[in-house]
């Protein structure tokens, strides 16, 4: 594969965790048990090939809706996912950030959130988000409320974006995939897919692997951006 046509970040709606558990007869939260695999696969995917920015959707200003058992379990997943892996990140050189709301994620939780950030400030090899209590409109919001307690009066495009949640410096998504059958954006990241190449595949998260990954990646390969211009070579001739 070309490296010249590789994504810089890639964002995943990782979608299909309860069907899978379901059609195995498991409970819906083995199926969550399960898909932190796919995201340990495809870390050390990214890395490999060099692709420098990764951003997994892992609950949803919406997911408070489901039963209070799967929120509880999830929130305990992912701070005992930052227990056991803050050593692995720090060996591998991984910094992860948290991109969301942080009033209503569970104090141990938030608590881990933070650590692994701080402590992961300094790895460069690969900068992982993880969206936790995130909605792109909540994120808009929140946003707007930061201007307004400043006073600005006016802002720009970019001058808007740096009152977001994903750092300046980060790229917007080259790439989105979503897992899972599933055609929707379900309130993810709506101010940075403006231009964002979409990828969809049936096959549920649990089972995203190395080759899943890569189909995706070539596929992004062959596709021609053009923001609004024109492709590369017809802008020659014109
Ligand atoms: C995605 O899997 C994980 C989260 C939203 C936390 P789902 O739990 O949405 O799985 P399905 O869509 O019910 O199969
Ligand atoms: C999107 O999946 C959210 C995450 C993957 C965290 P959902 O399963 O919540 O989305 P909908 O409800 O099918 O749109
Ligand atoms: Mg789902």
């Amino acid at each position: 594969m070309s490296k010249r046509k590789l994504p810089l970040h890639v964002a995943f709606i990782m979608d299909g965790n309860g069907r899978w558990a379901k059609r195995r007869g498991l409970p819906r939260v083995k199926g969550h048990v399960e898909g932190v695999k796919s995201v340990e696969r495809v870390i050390d995917f990214a890395k490999k090939v060099g692709i420098p920015y990764l951003t997994f959707y892992a609950f949803s200003t919406e997911n408070w809706k489901r039963p209070k058992e799967e929120v509880q379990f999830l929130m305990e997943l992912l701070r005992e996912y930052l227990k056991e892996k803050l050593p692995i990140f720090l060996r591998d050189d991984i910094r992860v950030s948290f991109v969301g709301r942080r009033d209503r994620i569970p104090r141990e939780t938030i608590e881990w959130m933070e650590k692994v950030e701080r402590e992961t400030a300094k790895c460069s090899s690969i900068w992982v988000f993880v969206a936790v209590d995130y909605g792109g409109r909540d994120e808009i919001v929140r946003g707007i409320n930061k201007i307004l307690k400043e006073g600005l009066k006016k802002v720009d495009e970019n001058t808007f974006r740096s009152f977001l949640d994903f750092p300046p410096e980060v790229p917007d998504p080259d790439l989105l995939i979503r897992t899972a059958g599933e055609r929707r954006i379900s309130n993810f990241l709506l101010w940075y897919l403006a231009y964002t190449e979409l990828y969809f595949t049936d096959t549920l998260w649990p089972d995203f692997d190395e080759r899943e990954f890569e189909k995706a990646l070539e596929d992004y390969a062959k596709r021609v951006r053009k923001f609004g211009g024109l492709p590369p070579d017809e802008e020659e001739n014109s």
